[in-house]
């Protein structure tokens, strides 16, 4: 007879990939779609939910910009930060590395401040009001152009003492990371840190071109730079991090089920893997639920969720505050499952 799995709920853990736009629960669409007098085309919350059934992230994505239009306002996108920080400590997290997608409000008529402030509203009393501390990432859409990435990069220095990072998101296959590197360069002359998603459903050579060209720090995903066995070899030598999404995984059919994730395998080989929940509404799980459903599925014992947890803050942008890193990690060594 199998034991029950360890119980990851409580266990301290960092997010370091999570859209803040993928948060957006059906209830809280329709209520904000009421508050802004939008008419959504779905009769009710339980009828948006049906639609979650994707058959690839282009599935996804579709659904994913086309719900955003009921966030207009400063209050609407804190509200959805706040929703997110509530859930959030339920499920163990301490710190959370929060991606927008700045492109998809102000194609819109929103404006870059309304968003930044919106989120910043809610992000300021995190810590005191839910043990959170956290940064924002701020993502560029690889399926518009980089002029266009440079253009919002441009718009958001106003606020760049509320912005940690740049990312890179949206449609992989089709649009590598080369071509984004000058306003990389761009970004990391402004002082702020760099990741991108690669290896979802593009290929690993994307993986090695977003290190190469755009000097990330960390690998979003990342799960298909397995198929190269010297691009394992090297995200093990350099301490790359991955932040793997397993239930986003599996949603978009990346991986069949979540028995057959491979991220065992990732961290049998060494590789600084860390277990985030991507966009949480759409996917059917937030931080703590991917790390229950990951020790379920894949057999994943106490000392496998603690690594992953260990992982989450040594791969955080906590590098200006190690004593908070510190902090975290005793918490984790500390936790009785
Ligand atoms: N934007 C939101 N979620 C995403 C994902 N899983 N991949 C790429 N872009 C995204
Ligand atoms: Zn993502």
């Amino acid at each position: 007879m199998s034991s029950a799995p360890p119980d990851a709920r409580h266990l301290p853990k960092a997010e370091l990939h999570l859209h803040i736009e993928g948060t957006l629960e059906p209830g809280t669409a329709f209520a904000l779609a009421e508050r802004n007098g939008i008419t959504l085309p779905y009769s009710s919350p339980e009828e948006l939910h049906r639609r979650y059934d994707f058959t690839d992230l282009g599935s996804f994505l579709e659904l994913y910009y086309a719900l955003m239009d009921v966030l207009r306002t400063e209050q609407d996108f804190s509200d959805l930060a706040e929703a997110y920080l509530e859930r959030s400590a339920e499920q163990g997290v301490r710190h959370a590395e929060i991606f927008f997608d700045p492109q998809a409000h102000t194609s819109r008529g929103v404006s870059i401040g309304t968003v930044i402030e919106g989120l910043g509203r809610a992000l300021d009393t995190s810590e005191e009001r839910y043990g959170i501390s956290t940064r924002l990432i701020l993502c560029f859409l690889r399926d518009s152009s980089p002029a266009e990435a440079a253009e919002t990069l441009a718009s958001a220095e106003p606020y760049l003492h509320r912005i940690t990072g740049v990312g890179l998101d949206s449609a992989e296959a089709g649009h590598p990371p080369g071509p984004f590197r000058d306003v990389y360069r761009r970004a990391a002359e402004l002082g702020l840190r760099r990741v991108a998603h690669a290896g979802e459903e593009g290929p690993a050579a994307y993986v090695a071109e977003a290190l190469d060209e755009l000097g990330v720090e960390r690998i979003d995903h990342g799960r298909r730079a397995l198929e190269d066995p010297a691009l394992v070899r090297r995200l093990v030598e350099e301490r790359v991090p991955l932040t793997v999404c397993p239930l986003s995984n599996v949603r978009l059919r990346g991986v069949d089920t979540l028995a057959d994730h491979p991220l065992p395998q990732m961290l049998d080989a060494g590789l600084l893997a860390t277990v985030n929940s991507d966009d949480p509404s759409y996917f059917g799980g937030y931080a703590a639920d991917n790390f229950t459903a990951c020790a379920e599925a894949l057999g994943l014992g106490e000392e496998q969720l603690r690594l992953l947890a260990r992982n989450s803050f040594l791969a955080s942008f906590l590098d200006d505050d190690e004593e908070r890193r510190a902090r975290y990690l005793a918490e984790v060594d500390a936790f009785r499952f």
